[in-house]
């Protein structure tokens, strides 16, 4: 990742213990205003003000430690420190290529009045469009090595606003969120009613994860979660559903404990993104910003790529990732019996590279390769995997050569079944084997409870161990796509090679569930999408008739899959279906081919969480535009400008669009396609069936 400083204007202002406990600091950029003072009782208070009107009303800040005075109360201000930055850099990958990191910045410098005389930094940094803040911890006497038992954290909201929320659980992301006032939030209900979900833990019956998308009958828009998450545990929020206060709630380790500190430290960034428009929070960059240039030297053997996998056909049943049909299921010579079914055999990952090949898509993922899924899930069992032995009809020297030969690059699939300790003993040998066999992208998995045991998923032991699988992948040249992990929090800003986590419900629960609501793409970029990119697997082409469930489906039209290759951003982007599903409608499938994973620009032309968004973006190093419309259950018609293409060029857009009588549950699979010329002036009218979406690619006539 470059720097480029365009302009930075930094000035210091500080001043010793002037400052009165009870006067407010203040910092701002253009309409947000952030708001600091003491309590009467020393306590760190914090309030944002957007347009002048208060978004968070005053909240208290402060840290509990374990067998330690806490800080937070007693405190003075010893002084301030307050810069300005302003400066833009070029993401390796991403939405747009230049990215503006412009802020005010204010730390604040507390001392309590104790015996111990405890020194804690505030530091926030106000953009235009919100607040980031975390917690300092100066190098000091009285304060060295150090346990957090709680934050204290608050954000005080102003009413009783809409959320879209999903349970504050410890080991899962993977729920469908629930749209309601605050008041009514019950993360149990919703537990309860997710029966799908493999290990859930949600302990608090009010407490919400993050990012926490909320919108106040004012029509303010604000967004909570987190930056930087690392060597700390996740951030949920406890909700107090009569005072609308949230507070920082943090997943504990076996022992109950936060995070094991050593000072000069600090915590990750806590973010506020608030606007009256839902699209600034989707074009938010602030999160990225919080986190650190890239420690990665040498980028470019990082590409964005579309890949297809053996991964749908076991989803649905068609064939499975084991090889026995149980692990007890053996020969008298002590070897598994084959059942006849196992996806990964040679035969089948060549088909999948032959029509990758065929259709310029990237790479080939398979999952099932390798020996254990016999009994891979459900009994806390360490060893399972050993990441380098395949099944016997996977011939992965041929497959190599094949993949090789016809320009593809493999996936690998290290599924650990939650046993991160089993994954930390093998990691070199994982990928000193994916090196020699051409691999260049590895997609983890933690399905199931944790090991060590009495960890969680989303506890900071966790955290540290996808970090450290990043950067081991890293010094592979691997990149890595992270399934069952903690939600992202812009990580991918410091790792680029760590591409794309899932951490939330993916299109596969239309395949093993009741599924994902039409509503849930809606929502999906304003809640777990702000942290960064999902491999939500889209592209799924039959819609019905995949499942001997009955009216198992998937919950979208077929077009509406294809817009989400642009509103569901993801440099590791899945074809997820079949190719024999494909292969039936290939006029279709051009979208797919042609859609790109990385990007110039993009410009989100109307959003609404749950109802509709629509996004157009510009392929890097391309004049070409991609054009993503997509809906809830209801129908919409819109009027999209074309006003973001060059003036004066004439542009063919192919609008692959549902038929009008299409709808996501009768008739998902009716669509039309069509090729028109543009202009920076035309205004298109869009018409989306129930639960359906419209893909447009729009290429300049003239190239
Ligand atoms: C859950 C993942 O989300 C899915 O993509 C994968 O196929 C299975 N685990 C098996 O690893
Ligand atoms: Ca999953």
């Amino acid at each position: 990742m470059k720097f480029l400083p365009i302009y930075l204007f930094s000035f210091l202002l500080s001043f010793a213990a002037c400052a009165q406990n009870n006067d407010a600091i203040t910092a701002g950029m253009d309409r947000v205003r952030l708001e600091f003072k003491l309590d009467a009782s020393g306590r760190p208070v914090y309030a944002v003000y957007y347009d002048g009107k208060p978004v968070i009303k005053p909240s208290v800040l402060g840290i509990k430690l374990v067998d330690a005075p806490g800080l937070d109360e007693h405190f003075t201000v010893t002084g301030t420190d307050k810069k300005t930055m302003d400066e833009q850099w070029t993401p390796v990958w991403g939405e747009v290529s230049h990215i503006r990191n412009h802020y005010e910045q204010l730390t604040v410098h507390l001392k309590q009045q104790s015996k111990e005389a405890l020194a804690l930094d505030i530091t926030f940094r106000v953009f235009a469009d919100g607040v980031g803040f975390r917690y300092e911890f100066p190098k000091q006497p009285n304060l060295s090595y150090f346990i957090v038992a709680d934050e204290l954290t608050q954000f005080n909201l102003t009413g009783d606003h809409k959320t879209f929320w999903i349970p504050g659980d410890y080991d899962t992301n993977e729920y469908p969120y629930t749209i309601s006032p605050i008041s009514q939030i019950d993360a149990w209900t919703l537990a309860k009613a997710s029966p799908d979900i493999a290990v859930k833990t949600a302990p608090d019956q009010y407490a919400v994860q993050t990012p926490l998308m909320m919108k106040t009958s004012e029509g303010v828009y604000i967004n909570i979660h987190e930056a930087a998450l690392v060597n700390y545990s996740s951030m949920q929020l406890h909700v107090d559903r009569s005072s609308f206060g949230l507070t920082a709630s943090l997943v504990p380790d076996a022992y109950g404990n936060k995070a094991y500190l050593h000072a000069p430290c600090r915590t990750p960034w806590r973010t506020i993104i608030v606007s009256d428009k839902a699209a600034d929070i989707l074009s938010s960059k602030m999160i990225l910003n919080l986190n650190e240039p890239s420690k990665i030297k040498n980028t470019a053997w990082i590409k964005p790529m579309k890949f297809v996998g053996v991964w749908w056909e076991m989803q649905t049943g068609k064939s499975t990732w084991s090889y026995a049909t149980s692990a007890d299921n053996v020969g008298p010579d002590g070897k598994l019996i084959a059942s006849g079914k196992h996806g990964a055999n040679t035969a089948n990952v060549k088909r999948y590279i032959d029509f990758a090949a065929k259709n310029g898509i990237g790479g080939v993922l398979v999952e099932g390769w390798n020996v254990g899924w016999e009994d891979w899930f459900g009994n806390w069992k360490e060893n399972v995997f050993d990441f380098v032995t395949p099944y016997p009809d996977f011939d992965v020297k041929a497959i190599t050569q094949y993949a090789k030969q016809k320009g593809i690059k493999m996936i690998m699939h290290n599924e650990t079944s939650g046993s991160a300790t089993n994954y930390e003993r093998q990691m070199d040998t994982a990928f000193r084997f994916m090196k020699k066999y051409g691999y260049t992208s590895v997609k983890t998995g933690y399905v199931g409870k944790i090991i060590p045991r009495g960890e969680h998923h989303d506890g900071a032991w966790m955290v540290n161990h996808y970090v450290r699988v990043a950067q081991k992948a890293a010094s592979y040249q691997v990149m890595l796509d992270a399934h069952e992990p903690v939600r992202p929090t812009g990580l991918q800003r410091t790792y680029p090679n760590w591409m794309a986590c899932e951490a939330g419900r993916g299109n596969e629960y239309n395949a093993f569930s009741n599924g994902n609501a039409p509503s849930h793409e809606t929502i999906m970029p304003f809640t777990r999408l702000m942290g960064g990119p999902m491999d939500y697997t889209p592209g799924i082409f039959k819609i019905k008739g995949y499942s001997d469930v009955p009216g198992r489906q998937v919950h979208t039209t077929l077009t509406k899959q294809l817009a989400l290759y642009v509103t569901m951003y993801s440099p590791l982007q899945m074809a997820a279906d079949i190719p024999e599903n494909y292969e039936k409608h290939m006029d279709a499938f051009q979208f797919i081919k042609d859609v790109p994973v990385d990007w110039d620009d993009t410009k989100i032309l109307e959003a609404e969480p749950g109802e509709y968004l629509s996004i157009a973006r510009k392929q890097k190093r391309s004049a070409d535009w991609y054009l993503g419309a997509i809906t809830n259950q209801d129908s919409r018609s819109t009027t999209i400008a074309l006003s973001f293409l060059d003036k004066g060029k004439k542009y063919t857009a192919t609008i692959y669009a549902d038929a009008p009588n299409a709808d996501w549950k009768n008739n998902p699979e009716a669509y039309t396609i069509k090729t028109i010329t543009v202009t920076a002036d035309t205004k298109l009218d869009l018409k989306l069936a129930p639960g359906g979406g419209t893909a447009i690619s729009i290429k300049p006539r003239d190239k």
